[in-house]
């Protein structure tokens, strides 16, 4: 699930090209084809309809399917900028009240990603290349339209490169930045296992000793208080060393014992605990692709990560809902644009899960998977669970992907580098 939402429909809906005169600032639209949601949104503008419809005939002729808006004032131009939020921008040089180098100032306020092409006349090259110049994408003499669609298809390819570079970095910049606190937090969990070693060592051998005063029956009542005492310590003990351990994983520096493993088998084998964990007011569904291709990984820190999940997706969901797992192999190749920003072509599980629950705002979004970070009331070891999956998938070499829409849900994803030629797994 995306949070984007594919653009609003402009208003006016298909126009007929034969319709009356238009008004002139009312904006037009006019799709191509058979254009569906993909259909590439163009924001025409133009005075001279001529020159409008000359425009998206070359430009359905070149096979390009798209959805046009032709506006020809500066209000429409800003209202239109902001409803149909357009892909591309073409820009006519001159109109009256209005200008190409206003309209591209207008453009790079509001939307400095969406190309913009300049269509100029009589005016010619010069001026075409002071626009460029002012940081317009490209242009076409209108004495020479033939280039328009590749003109547009370049710079529609081109923006859409730059924002795939743009999501990669910031994806990478998130890794970098949790794995560094992740790094942080197992440095200080490897002292703290030490520290509270040697206490619940002390602590074992406080209450050891008092038990055998107590069996002497000297002083009974007052050795068996310290036995008690004794025994507090190393609870409190042993839920730190709980904790170190989750620390540990989300800092990918867990011990593991990795093996070639079957994730199907893994979920299947504690499907019963997952029920029980998120509770019957929540339905569960798990979807197993036949046949999923080996991965090497630490079968009980697998069960961690669903459990986790599980635990996270029953919390936003106190109303009930669904919660899916599913399964499934994944080629990533050369070619394909790949399925999240970063993932190196290759054989992968991927694992899913799903809930519809009330998902998460994008501040919260950008901080969770680092240790401490929740937002529920206070508990042992909070702030600890996405952190853990997190350092977990890396660990074994995978990668995350989550998305959330507030009140709608979320949905996170692994993909766990997978050896299909390795045969299969035994149980
Ligand atoms: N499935 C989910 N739906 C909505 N919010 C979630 C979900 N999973 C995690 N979160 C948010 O991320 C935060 C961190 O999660 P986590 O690391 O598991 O720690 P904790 O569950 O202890 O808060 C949660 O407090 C919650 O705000
Ligand atoms: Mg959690």
């Amino acid at each position: 699930m995306s949070g984007a939402q594919r653009g609003n429909e402009p208003g006016t809906g298909e126009s007929d090209e034969s319709s009356a005169p238009r008004q002139a600032s009312t904006p037009v639209a006019r799709r191509t084809g058979s254009a569906g949601r993909s259909a590439l949104r163009i924001l025409i503008l133009e005075d001279e309809p001529t020159d409008a419809d000359l425009e998206q005939r070359l430009l359905a002729r070149s096979g390009l399917e798209f959805t046009a808006v032709v506006v020809d004032t500066r209000a429409s131009f800003v209202q239109q900028l902001a409803a149909f939020r357009p892909e591309v921008i073409l820009s006519d040089f001159s109109l009256p009240g209005f200008s190409g180098e206003a309209a591209l100032k207008i453009a790079q306020e509001q939307c400095p990603d969406t190309p913009f092409i300049v269509l100029s006349g009589a005016l010619g090259d010069e001026a075409a290349v002071e626009l460029i110049r002012q940081g317009a994408t490209d242009y076409v003499l209108k004495d020479r339209p033939a280039r328009l669609a590749s003109v547009v298809r370049r710079a529609v390819a081109e923006a859409g490169q730059r924002a795939e570079r743009a999501q990669l970095e910031v994806q990478l910049q998130r890794s970098r930045r949790l794995e560094g606190i992740g790094r942080l937090a197992a440095g200080v969990a490897h002292d703290f296992n030490n520290m509270v070693g040697a206490m619940l060592n002390y602590a074992a051998f406080i209450r050891g000793q008092a038990a055998e005063r107590a069996a002497q029956g000297i002083d009974k009542e007052a050795w068996d208080g310290v036995r008690q005492d004794a025994e507090q310590i190393e609870g409190a003990g042993q839920r730190v060393i709980q904790l170190v351990r989750q620390l540990l994983a989300a800092g990918g520096q867990q011990l593991v014992r990795p093996e070639l493993i079957d994730l199907g088998q893994v979920v299947t084998g504690i499907e019963a605990l997952l029920r029980s964990t998120i509770g019957r007011h929540i339905e569960f569904q798990l979807t197993l692709a036949p046949q999923l291709w080996p991965v090497t990984a630490d079968p009980g820190q697998i069960e961690q990560v669903l459990l986790n999940l599980a635990i996270n997706a029953r919390d936003a969901m106190p109303a009930g809902g669904t919660f899916s797992i599913e399964m499934q192999n994944v080629t990533v190749d050369q070619a394909e644009r790949t399925p999240h920003p970063g993932l190196i072509p290759g054989a992968y599980v991927c694992l899913r899960v799903h809930d519809n629950g009330m998902g998460m705002e994008p501040e919260i979004l950008e901080h969770v998977g680092e240790p401490f970070f929740t937002t529920k009331p206070f508990v042992e070891g909070g702030g600890l669970g996405l952190a853990s999956v997190y350092g977990i998938i890396g660990q074994a070499g995978g990668t995350i992907g989550i998305s959330s829409e507030s009140g709608i849900g979320t949905a996170i994803t692994a993909w766990l580098p997978a050896k299909p030629d390795a045969g299969p797994v035994r149980a």
